[in-house]
């Protein structure tokens, strides 16, 4: 008879046991790095240098490009660092990093809420100065400095604030 409910079922329930414990081992490792490189990440966000750091001046859009309450995609300082130049609808231009400082999706311009907000978990920033408004990001977003040279928007540096929570 326990031959033929072993051939039914041909588990064995000490190693079934043991390989759940094996798993949940596995996985209390993999949660304890995953910490630790948290915490890395986050010494070394504290270890970098807070106000504005200059970097060669660029061009990034021209003042036809834009309109009051619209948002138009750049990369500033580097082609894979993508940002976001915005005019408020006070007609001031700003402009900031687009990667959302909690996990790195982009983020976009809601005019109608005027902020800027991130899909990925309901994070959203200020207009104003990108500090964090909602959600769990944990830093500002950088912000691009920006000026009008003629008839074009020029970037000339990023600020890193300081830590919004
Ligand atoms: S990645 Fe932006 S809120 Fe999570």
């Amino acid at each position: 008879m326990d031959t033929q409910v072993q051939r039914d079922f041909p588990i064995d329930w000490e190693e079934d046991h043991y390989v759940s414990r094996r798993e949940f081992f596995k996985f209390m490792t993999l949660a304890s790095g995953g910490l630790a490189v948290g915490s890395v990440a986050m010494a070394a966000w504290s270890k970098l240098p807070k106000g504005e750091i200059h970097f060669e001046a660029a061009v990034v859009a021209k003042i036809a490009d834009l309109q009051p309450g619209k948002a138009l995609a750049f990369s500033y300082p580097r082609p894979s660092d993508l940002c976001l130049l915005v005019q408020k609808p006070d007609g001031e231009y700003v402009a900031y990093s687009r990667r959302c400082t909690h996990l790195s999706c982009p983020v976009d311009y809601q005019a109608e809420h005027n902020r800027l907000f991130c899909p990925c978990h309901n994070g959203a920033f200020s207009i104003e100065d990108g500090r964090v408004l909602q959600g769990p990001p944990p830093h500002p977003l950088p912000q691009v400095k920006v000026e009008v040279r003629g008839e074009e928007i020029w970037a000339t540096g990023v600020e890193h604030g300081e830590e919004s929570v």
